[in-house]
């Protein structure tokens, strides 16, 4: 799909999203935009490079492709400034092969924050009353009257939230009635995990942070807690988090995210006390409008020469 085809500048999307605002953006600044509307999910590198072509002053892109050596270099010798993450996580992005062919990188941070932390909340609420459980049990029409035993979860009222990677996320869940405990501020995480009701995960995805949440520490939680992961899925050790679900039935888990995205591990499917969604954190109209915007103003940023949002050597 091309709008503007006479622009001067010429930029490219992976991915079509959401809202115009993004597009308007651009032309308003002569570009020319390009956008991909391949059927397929998960584009490959080499579906990347022919979208580059011989000429692209800078690409917008998305988290499940892998930017590194062979893109920054194709994108550079086809006159690229910049690469924009159409995301705030950028581990999908070497930044020092960026670096290295200079191209400029952005992602989108500040805009997903809410809109992640009510997804952390919902998953929270969803696993505390079974309610994922419950609505299956309905539509399987096995619903015969009310019962005093009948999906009993537990009440997150006054309850202690550990938020791991902090953030803005510990207020909003304060602001919910809850009592957030954040690593690093107030304690070490291994407290945390022990002392914690719910524990929320929303750190960066490096090498430090790769199963941070291991067999070990999974043990340290208490018996009835509930783990919530928004962040990126090797944070956790999904075949051991499999096995904590299966030897700890009161233990609840929302994901989010997932080991081998789009994949879940073995066994993880089947457990009932396991919430799990599709990577949909950041899915809210206005947030995920705002990260188009702010990924096209990254793109002109640099075109134009103004500096970038969430530029990593900034
Ligand atoms: C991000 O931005 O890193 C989220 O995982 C997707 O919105």
């Amino acid at each position: 799909e091309v709008w503007n085809p006479n622009g001067k500048y010429r930029v490219v999307s992976t991915k079509p999203m959401p809202g115009t605002r993004w597009i308007n953006l651009l032309i308003d600044q002569d570009c020319r935009v390009e956008i991909c509307t391949q059927k397929k999910t998960i584009l490959s590198i080499e579906d990347i490079i022919a979208l580059i072509g011989d000429k692209c002053d800078g690409v917008i892109g998305q988290l499940t492709e892998d930017w590194g050596e062979t893109l920054f270099s194709a994108l550079s010798r086809a006159g690229g400034k910049a690469f924009s993450n159409m995301a705030v996580g950028y581990n999908n992005v070497d930044v020092n092969a960026a670096n290295k062919y200079g191209v400029a990188v952005g992602n989108t941070p500040g805009v997903l924050t809410e809109t992640t932390a009510e997804l952390a909340a919902s998953l929270s609420l969803a696993a505390a009353r079974r309610i994922v459980e419950a609505d299956e049990f309905m539509r399987a029409g096995l619903y015969d009257g009310w019962l005093p035993n009948l999906f009993v979860g537990n009440l997150l009222k006054g309850q202690t939230v550990g938020v791991i990677g902090a953030g803005p996320y510990g207020e909003f869940l304060k602001a919910n009635g809850e009592k957030p405990v954040t690593w690093r501020r107030a304690a070490s995480m291994d407290e945390v995990l022990q002392q914690a009701d719910v524990i929320s995960l929303h750190p960066v995805l490096d090498k430090t942070t790769y199963h941070l949440v291991n067999k070990e520490r999974l043990a340290l939680m208490k018996k009835e807690a509930i783990l919530i992961n928004c962040s990126r899925g090797p944070v956790v050790d999904e075949v051991a988090l499999v096995e904590h679900l299966k030897q700890n039935p009161m233990f609840r888990v929302g994901l989010d995210v997932f080991e081998d995205e789009p994949y879940m591990k073995p066994g993880l499917a089947d457990m009932k006390n396991a919430v799990v969604v599709p990577h949909i954190a950041s899915a809210s109209k206005w947030t995920r409008e705002g990260m188009a915007s702010l990924a096209a103003l990254n793109v002109l940023g640099k075109i134009k020469g103004y500096p970038l949002w969430g530029d990593p050597n900034r």
